[in-house]
């Protein structure tokens, strides 16, 4: 057993840390506030590489393991959730998916393209009636020889309005239930697809989340990912991989928001002393801490699976439970210990509590990784 990094992990780790604080903390409070998302910022990642981080060299990306990605997951989030949120969709959903399920043409076509941050993709799986119940499909995709025919509607998808290339899930054959379900590959702009109404929210707001509409949007057959019913499969097991981009998002926006109460305590004075030597909040730090590395040590875990080829579906759906439970309970707490400051925006940690909170719902509810552990337990 080996708990340390080697010495290309801190490399990336710095770097990460480094682009974070000097470019995306400039204006990251105006971002949420206009919910504007980051364009130049996005190109940035990608001439960086934090676009397609697990991504062969060959398609354009930057060949590193699930470990890397975990650690620039956590350092983009101390500063910014929206913008790791974009990569984590980006590489785990998108990247993963084309680059473990597409045929060569799709990777030559479009995975070189969003490794790169040419291209930003989105996931499409979620519906108004269909989202922790993800095999009831209401979007139909008909089979009309060379092509599909897609009707339908998509809800809270993560870089709606700013992508160019979207995985559509969606139901070919009702009557073989979730084995009539498909993935395909649906480019901006196709006749028929439309970008409707931008989400308000209330955290990542500099992420770009809306609901998509499809009226007979016409596929080409090659577009479809995989053999025909493999759909749910595939979002299922890129769902998996998702989840550990976004248990890492939660360990980054705790981390974040204890180094900066750590330090707000060390220099705030209350009844004659800095208010970390009051046992009060010295102990909040203890605790924050301690919580902090066990989160830490399930997503490292996680990672580690899925690059030692093990099976990652439970240790990835515990490392979301925990990690985004410890999210939201330690930006709670990185509030308490910034007191009226902690609610004024330019101490940051009011963003990262609205923040936490989404990621105890998307890529799975902290109820259905309940599921996915339980279920995988009493399989045994
Ligand atoms: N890998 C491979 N296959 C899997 C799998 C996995 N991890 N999990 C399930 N399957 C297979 C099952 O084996 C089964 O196939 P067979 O019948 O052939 O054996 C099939 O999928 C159906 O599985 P279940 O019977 O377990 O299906 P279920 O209806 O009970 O649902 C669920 C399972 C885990 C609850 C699933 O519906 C689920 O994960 N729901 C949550 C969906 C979700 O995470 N949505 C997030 C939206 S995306 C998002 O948020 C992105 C973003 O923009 C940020």
């Amino acid at each position: 057993m080996d708990f340390g990094l080697t010495e290309e992990h801190l490399m990336i780790r710095d770097a990460a840390r480094d682009f974070a604080r000097t470019e995306l903390l400039d204006g990251v409070i105006e971002r949420d506030e206009k919910q504007s998302f980051p364009d130049e910022l996005v190109k940035k990642m990608g001439d960086l590489g934090f676009m397609g981080i697990m991504v062969d060299p060959k398609y354009g990306g930057s060949g590193m393991d699930a470990i890397s990605y975990v650690l620039i997951m956590e350092e983009l989030s101390k500063i910014d959730a929206s913008a790791s949120v974009i990569v984590s969709v980006n590489n785990s959903l998108v990247c993963y998916g084309l680059e473990s399920y597409g045929t060569e043409e799709q990777k030559q076509k479009y995975l070189t393209k969003l490794a790169t941050g040419e291209f930003v993709g989105a996931f499409c799986l979620s519906e108004p009636e269909a989202g922790s119940d993800a095999t009831s499909q209401a979007t139909t995709a008909i089979d009309k020889g060379d092509h599909y025919v897609i009707n339908g509607t998509k809800n809270w998808i993560t870089n709606g309005g700013r992508s160019d290339v979207y995985l559509v899930i969606a139901q070919t054959d009702r009557e073989k239930g979730h084995r009539g379900i498909n993935a395909f590959i649906v480019e901006k702009g196709m006749e028929g697809f439309e970008i409707g109404p931008k989400e308000d929210k209330l955290g990542i707001r500099g992420s770009d989340t809306h609901t998509l509409q499809f009226n007979d949007v016409k596929v080409p057959k090659e577009n479809r990912i995989g053999e025909d019913g493999f759909g749910f499969k595939f979002a299922m097991k890129t769902l998996s991989g998702g989840r550990i981009g976004i248990a890492a998002q939660a360990l980054g926006i705790a981390s974040g928001a204890y180094e900066l109460a750590l330090k707000y305590s060390k220099e705030r004075k209350a009844f004659g002393t800095e208010i970390c030597n009051h046992q009060a909040i010295a102990f909040k730090l203890a605790d924050m801490f301690v919580e902090i590395e066990a989160a830490r040590h399930l997503v490292m875990k996680a990672a580690w699976d899925k690059d030692q080829g093990n099976n990652y579906d439970q240790s990835s759906a515990m490392a979301k439970l925990y990690a985004s439970k410890v999210a939201m309970e330690q930006s709670v707490e990185a509030v308490q210990i910034h007191g009226g400051n902690g609610f004024v925006k330019e101490y940051h940690v009011e963003r990262m509590m609205r923040d936490a909170k989404i990621t105890q719902i998307y890529e799975g509810t902290s109820e259905i990784q309940k599921i996915v552990i339980s279920r995988s337990l009493i399989k045994g």
